[in-house]
């Protein structure tokens, strides 16, 4: 066992479960974040502390165990409309967007971080960001923003919080969300094409990364692309 406790934000699915299961191969206690307190996660491989807080609201308390490490992995991603021309309506449902992502993907992991810190300073702290968080697409404006925001929140806390290391991965497309497989396959072989690596990512190469920031005693403030090199080509 290590002596380390993890709380791991979204890990009921996905990469941040990955993560999470992660975290308890290496012996630690993990505490589980959800977003819904009433959602039945499945079962981990070894118990966790479950808590859950929908990050759109105010930060509830926090859980009782001494949390040592941070991995702040829950998001949220929703494509929005193009800003050029837009009505009043638009700008107000636009506004609406912007609001969320921030408070979703930078207020609520920074407010988090603080709240333990406080009660204990953290060993470190590791943040998901996106491989896109200096590039800018229509349409995903209020996603793109909110993680270039994170970036400098990664940054910003590296050096308030120090000595907790203050970390992030940034990964290319892993885990597309596109449901239907045969639209799937084609987005998959295209970034594929686009990638020096040829292929998407996975989740263990994510976990892998997460795994390393987390122990990286001479790392802080990095922001570490897993992307198999998407933007070199
Ligand atoms: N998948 C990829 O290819 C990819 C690529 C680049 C970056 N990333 C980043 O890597 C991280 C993990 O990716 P993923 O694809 O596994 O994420 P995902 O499937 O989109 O899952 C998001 C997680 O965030 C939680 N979440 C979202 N909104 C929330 C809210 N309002 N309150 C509380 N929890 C909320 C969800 O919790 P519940 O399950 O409880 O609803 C879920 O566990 C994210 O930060 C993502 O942006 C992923």
């Amino acid at each position: 066992m290590s002596e380390r406790v993890t709380l791991v934000t979204g890990a009921s699915r996905r990469i941040g479960r990955a993560i999470a299961e992660a975290c308890l191969a290496r012996g630690d206690t993990v505490v589980a974040h959800r977003r819904d307190a009433d959602a039945e996660p499945a079962p981990y491989p070894r118990p966790v502390i479950g808590w859950s807080w929908d990050l759109n609201q105010p930060l509830p308390a926090l859980p009782e165990a001494q949390i040592t490490d941070l991995v702040l992995s829950a998001s949220m991603f929703e494509r929005g409309r193009h800003w050029s021309g837009i009505d009043a309506a638009g700008l107000e449902q636009e506004r609406d967007r912007m609001r969320r992502h921030l408070q979703v993907n930078l207020l609520a992991p920074w407010e988090l971080a603080l709240a333990l810190q406080r009660r204990r300073p953290l060993r470190s702290v590791v943040m998901l960001l996106d491989t896109y968080l200096d590039r800018s697409f229509p349409g995903h404006a209020a996603y793109q923003v909110s993680r270039a925001a994170g970036a400098g929140l990664v940054r910003a806390l590296a050096s308030e919080l120090a000595p907790t290391r203050v970390n992030a991965v940034a990964p290319g497309t892993v885990l597309p969300s596109v449901r239907d497989p045969a639209e799937r396959a084609e987005q998959e072989d295209a970034i594929a094409a686009r990638t020096v690596l040829g292929r998407i990512g996975a989740p263990e190469d994510v976990v892998a990364a997460v795994m390393y920031l987390s122990d990286a005693a001479y790392c802080t403030g990095e922001i570490l692309r897993v992307d198999g090199g998407r933007f070199k080509l």
